[in-house]
């Protein structure tokens, strides 16, 4: 049993740089991957951010690349993602994710198809153009869902695992079942990125993701990763479920936030039962002011009426 078991402290370490190069990792020395990537283009979280989609897709299979390396043989790569709606285009992103996982060379393993509470729509509401043309060809559904593809890297041993690891790692089967973990659909909250709140401009995933998905695919005192780890969700609920945790993310101004997520900026009672270690990289950008003008601008397009019906409906036609 590791040391760090034994102590049960726990690391975290926050590595602010591109993360199509995972460096500081050894090969092969990572459990479990929970990540969600930066959308696509998304209007109201990365207007402009990549200059194409193919570009977009060339930087994630870099990233995936990275991780086959340096995940463990037989461990899991969950990633949050969904197709995105740009200018009434459709981009295929879970299907392209999907490919160029398998063709990097992790098994497919399952989709499970997160749905959020109707009324929690950030994006101009779709549906409403059948009702300014209550006629066939003109339906546009609002989405609210968004996939977790869950990959393999390869075969798992389950004897590899120590008996005492297995049991301190145990299922709450209670849980699993009155929450209906075991379904393909995953019915929960999604963080809205309020004004007020942490989040605001990281298009967060709720806590209640990494929480699932670590206490599903990792034991006690194993290390978990993000490669794009936002505001650092996933290392959060890491350490609360004793594991250790890396995370990566490119843009510096994140770091107040990452760290006021994970405590540091709380004056305890307890001494804290992990340790958090920061790395700036020279490839760390400053990015969050920049796009979040840039979302301004693009939610007072929408305001002005070209998310209503008429507008939308010229776009598809070109
Ligand atoms: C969808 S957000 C992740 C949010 C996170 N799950 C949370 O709960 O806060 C994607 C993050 O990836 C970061 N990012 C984009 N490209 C990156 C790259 N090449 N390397 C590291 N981080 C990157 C973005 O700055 C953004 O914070």
């Amino acid at each position: 049993m590791s040391n760090q078991l034994q102590t049960n402290r726990t690391s975290h370490k926050l590595i602010f740089g591109d993360s199509e190069n995972m460096e500081e990792i050894e090969n092969g020395s990572i459990h479990l991957v929970v990540t969600s990537p930066p959308y696509f283009n998304a209007p109201f979280d990365y207007p402009d951010f990549f200059r194409s989609y193919s570009e977009y897709l060339e930087k994630m299979r870099r990233v995936a690349k990275e991780l086959k390396r340096v995940v463990a043989k037989g461990r899991v790569v969950s990633i949050i993602c969904d197709d995105t709606l740009i200018r009434g285009e459709k981009y295929p992103v879970v299907a392209d994710l999907t490919k160029i996982y398998l063709e990097e060379g992790f098994l497919y393993r399952d989709k499970i198809i997160w749905i959020k509470p109707e009324g929690y729509i950030r994006i101009s509401r779709r549906s409403g153009v059948i009702l300014q043309h209550p006629y066939p060809m003109y339906f546009y559904p609002d989405n609210i869902q968004e996939t977790i593809l869950i990959f393999q890297n390869g075969e798992f041993n389950y004897q590899d695992i120590p008996k005492e690891i297995k049991k301190s790692s145990k299922i709450d089967i209670k849980e699993y079942q009155e929450n209906k973990w075991y379904l393909t659909t995953w019915h929960m909250v999604n963080v809205l990125p309020l004004k007020n709140r942490l989040e605001n401009g990281v298009a967060a995933f709720p806590p209640e993701i990494p929480y699932r998905l670590i206490k599903l695919f990792s034991h006690i005192g194993e290390t978990v990763l993000d490669p794009f780890t936002g505001s650092g969700t996933t290392n959060k609920v890491a350490a609360l479920l004793k594991r250790n945790s890396i995370g990566y993310e490119i843009d510096l101004e994140l770091y107040p936030i990452i760290k006021e997520k994970m405590g540091l900026e709380e004056n305890l009672l307890f001494e804290r039962d992990y340790d958090v270690f920061f790395t700036f990289r020279k490839d760390a950008k400053r990015l969050r002011t920049q796009l979040q003008k840039r979302v301004a601008v693009q939610k007072s397009v929408v305001k002005n009426g070209e998310g209503k019906a008429k507008g939308f409906i010229k776009r598809r036609k070109k």
